[in-house]
């Protein structure tokens, strides 16, 4: 039997194989981030495809917060009953589900942040839509102290982990790169400095869910960008997560304009070009004591085992193979092992900026042919 279907425990959650659906932006709740019954029954039929961990879209802890339209948020207690029946189904079907955190810092612009965006420097950058406002102490701790209530709430009403999102640029990025992060205060300056946030906001998240509920980060190994974040200070920061207790990181990097070195790559048609943060994740993997996952163009069972068996990560994570079929674990699961059919083209993405949430426009196109 594949290393990929072995069942393991991440702090007292009980997986039953490898597989993690990365956290994917669905463009499907309400203007104010309540989530759909559509968002639901989207997340049951990701369980019922057998994925061992499904990782939500980012969700938003405080409004200032929020990026795109259609992106969850946890801000607030008036959603308890529709979080609710979002867990319910999922673990009725027999899954499990962690809840992404995000703040997306100056990663957003006026419209959708509700006011200036927020950031740790007020820095004119490719990065960012506007010039943001630079964070006072007292929003810092604001916002930490957001996280740890996001992840109460999270545990209270069913999800079984959260994962802080660490990657792609937005907030906790933020501060780990020199390019957005310009303090002179002990926030910025040193990665000691510019890792103190992701520090403070983990011990937030820890001590509102206690120490029996898988906090997980996922992180950018490198932002692929000149200034940005290197690859010796992603895992300088691993480490110290590892050592304040982080129950796992999934390894990611690039941000949105880090062009062809950006999070999510088209045209992977090779296997040569899969796992493309690999080798960020390898060097991450010998400087922690967690579990470690990769993401980024994971498509064939053998370069799944490869990651597993030759370079000792432990999960395998993937966004696009799981809108093109959410089956595909169960798949592979009963013997057939082709490859993940998604062809990376980011049509998915397409339809949830436009079309009112993701769906696989090839596969649609196909089955219209059929
Ligand atoms: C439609 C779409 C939405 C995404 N939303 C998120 C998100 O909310 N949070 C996140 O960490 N990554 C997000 N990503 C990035 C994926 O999680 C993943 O890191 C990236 O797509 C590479 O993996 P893949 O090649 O398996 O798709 C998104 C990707 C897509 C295509
Ligand atoms: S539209 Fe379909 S094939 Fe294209 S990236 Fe998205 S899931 Fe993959």
């Amino acid at each position: 039997m594949s290393a990929i279907f072995d069942q393991t425990i991440i702090n007292n959650m009980a997986l039953s194989n490898r597989l993690v659906r990365s956290a994917t932006w669905e463009a499907m709740c309400d203007d104010d981030g309540r989530p759909t019954g559509r968002l639901t029954d989207f997340y049951r039929d990701l369980a019922h495809g057998g994925v061992g961990l499904i990782v939500t879209g980012y969700t938003f802890v405080s409004p200032e917060g929020r990026q795109l339209h259609g992106k969850m948020g946890i801000h607030t207690d008036e959603f308890e009953q529709d979080y609710r029946k979002l867990t319910g189904a999922v673990h009725d079907a027999g899954g499990k589900i962690a809840l992404q955190l995000v703040h997306a810092g100056g990663q957003t612009d006026t419209k959708n942040a509700g006011r200036q965006p927020l950031a740790p420097s007020a820095v004119e950058v490719d990065q960012f839509p506007e010039v943001p406002a630079e964070l006072t102490r007292d929003e810092i701790n604001r916002i930490a102290a957001a996280f740890g209530d996001a992840a109460r709430r999270a545990k209270e009403w069913g999800f079984d982990a959260v994962q802080l999102h660490g990657g792609h640029g937005y907030l906790i990025t933020q501060f780990l790169s020199p390019l957005t992060n310009r303090r002179t205060d002990e926030y910025g300056g040193t990665i000691e400095n510019r890792s103190r946030f992701a520090i403070e906001v983990y011990n937030s998240v820890r001590s509102a869910t206690g120490s029996d509920f898988p906090v997980m980060i996922k992180l950018n190994g490198a932002d692929n960008l000149e200034g940005g974040l290197q690859i010796d200070d992603a895992v300088y920061a691993a480490g110290k997560l590892s050592e304040a207790g982080v129950d796992a990181i999934e390894v990611t990097g690039g941000t949105p304009v880090s062009g062809a070195r950006g999070p999510v790559r088209k045209k992977i048609d090779a296997p040569e070009k899969e796992a493309y943060n690999m080798d960020l994740a390898r060097r991450i993997k010998e400087a922690v004591t967690c579990p470690v996952m990769v993401v980024g163009g994971l498509r064939s069972i053998g370069v799944a085992e490869a990651a597993v068996n030759e370079d000792g990560v432990d999960y395998i994570a993937m966004s696009r193979p799981f809108i093109r079929e959410p089956g595909l674990a169960n798949r592979w699961q009963e013997g057939n092992l082709a490859a993940a059919t998604c062809i990376s083209c980011n049509g998915c993405f397409v339809a949830g900026l436009k079309e009112g949430g993701i769906y696989c426009v090839v596969e649609k196109e196909e089955q219209e042919k059929r």
